[in-house]
């Protein structure tokens, strides 16, 4: 039997991750996978996940399973951080999962048991699981218009005459904030004809949420969910704490359904905590525990908020450095959308031959559409970076 298993095809960004490990040379810069560094290089655990834990260590009295959904509290806390008070909380279901991939795929599970004709529509481009998940469940899909490979920003004219095309009932992915891979993001009065549209064609908003605090602050990057939430009768939202509270590998994510009344919000929560005890029975619980003790505990939370503005605001400097150093290296302004570009990436326009010559000869990794990192930078690599685009000639 296993040996009729087919070969799959490779996940680039991990395929990035692993070929970084693997070169022996000192210099190299890893600007591929979404993962915070700091200016020494390493992903730190942010203080008051640390404090968190230590209390949690002295606190916790049993590893008993949670419930199907996760601990309410977990819920209610991500929820309320997300929507504000956008929506009633008798209208939002909500459920613990491994992560925001986990999320995001329980969300279109969901769509496959209750729309399994639904097209699911994915931004051009998006990140690159969103498109090989939607296939994998076999659910059909469309891109509509996003990035303009010109300006470097949204092509919101082309978005919105493909948003136009959206049927009732298909499903309209959209990334709440931090747009990955190009770092490109509407602004609110874009949101707001987003919202129109979905109105207008009765099409059902799917968010990912996996970068808030990464954009523009905790409440503007909420800002566009909490308008749809308003505006719309029902949505899903994939959210993520891997890059907010720097819990990469503690698989902590919510999948929260916003449903039009409190009958079906009830309908959805139960179908909710049916698909996780299909996939995996009860969540992982460390990484939202610690999510729910910060929310809620004023002082960590007034310390996660500080420290993650600070993350924020550092990698804000290395957006402006950067540009900077590239107008010096190249002469030309052209890049100065790297400092308008918001969240961890930026897709600067590199073709795969330069991505290649940037790696082989320059020791720097980026993802083969010239996605890149601005967080795994730091105040000494941006010039080298810079020099090195120029060099390639991008
Ligand atoms: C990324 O886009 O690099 C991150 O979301 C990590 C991942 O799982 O791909």
């Amino acid at each position: 039997m296993l040996n009729d298993l087919k070969t799959q095809p490779q996940d680039k960004i991990l395929m990035l991750m692993q070929m970084y490990r693997d070169d022996p040379r000192d210099q190299k810069i890893d600007l591929g996978v979404g993962v915070y560094r700091n200016a020494d290089g390493v992903t730190p655990i942010m203080r008051t996940v640390k404090t968190a834990e230590k209390q949690l260590w002295e606190a916790e009295t049993t590893k008993a399973y949670t419930g199907l959904t996760g601990d309410p509290a977990f819920g209610a806390a991500l929820s309320s951080l997300i929507l504000g008070d956008s929506v009633p909380a008798d209208r939002v279901a909500s459920a613990a999962e491994p992560g925001g991939t986990g999320a995001v795929r329980q969300a279109l599970e969901l769509v496959k048991m209750t729309a399994p004709e639904a097209t699911i529509w994915l931004s051009d481009p998006t990140w690159p699981n969103h498109n090989s998940i939607v296939k994998y469940l076999g659910l059909k899909t469309r891109n509509y218009r996003y990035f303009d490979e010109a300006t470097r920003g949204v092509d919101f004219e082309g978005m919105m005459a493909d948003l136009a095309q959206v049927a009732p009932g298909d499903v309209l992915l959209l990334h709440g904030c931090c747009h990955n891979p190009t770092g490109a993001n509407l602004n609110m009065t874009e949101w707001a004809d987003v919202a129109d549209a979905l109105a207008k064609t009765g099409a059902f908003p799917l968010i990912d949420l996996a970068y808030q605090g990464f954009g523009d602050g905790l409440e503007a990057d909420a800002a566009p969910t909490r308008l749809l939430a308003s505006r719309l009768s029902e949505m899903l939202i994939a959210a993520s704490c891997s890059k907010n509270f720097g819990i990469y590998r503690e698989r902590t994510g919510l999948l929260i359904g916003i449903a039009p009344d409190a009958k079906t919000r009830d309908l959805t929560q139960a179908n909710l905590a049916f698909l996780n005890r299909q996939n995996f029975s009860f969540p992982p619980d460390h990484g939202a525990r610690l999510v729910t003790m910060i929310l809620n505990d004023p002082g960590l939370r007034a310390d996660w908020e500080a420290e993650l503005e600070e993350t924020r605001l550092g990698m804000l400097r290395l957006r402006e450095q950067l540009a900077d150093e590239l107008r010096r290296a190249t002469g030309s302004d052209r890049f100065g959308f790297i400092a308008a570009h918001r969240g961890m990436f930026s897709r600067i326009g590199a073709s795969p031959e330069q991505v290649e010559r940037l790696r082989t000869e320059h020791g720097i990794y980026m993802v083969g559409d010239s996605r890149l990192n601005i967080a795994g930078l730091n105040e000494k690599t941006v010039p080298i970076l810079a020099q090195a685009i120029a060099d390639v000639g991008v």
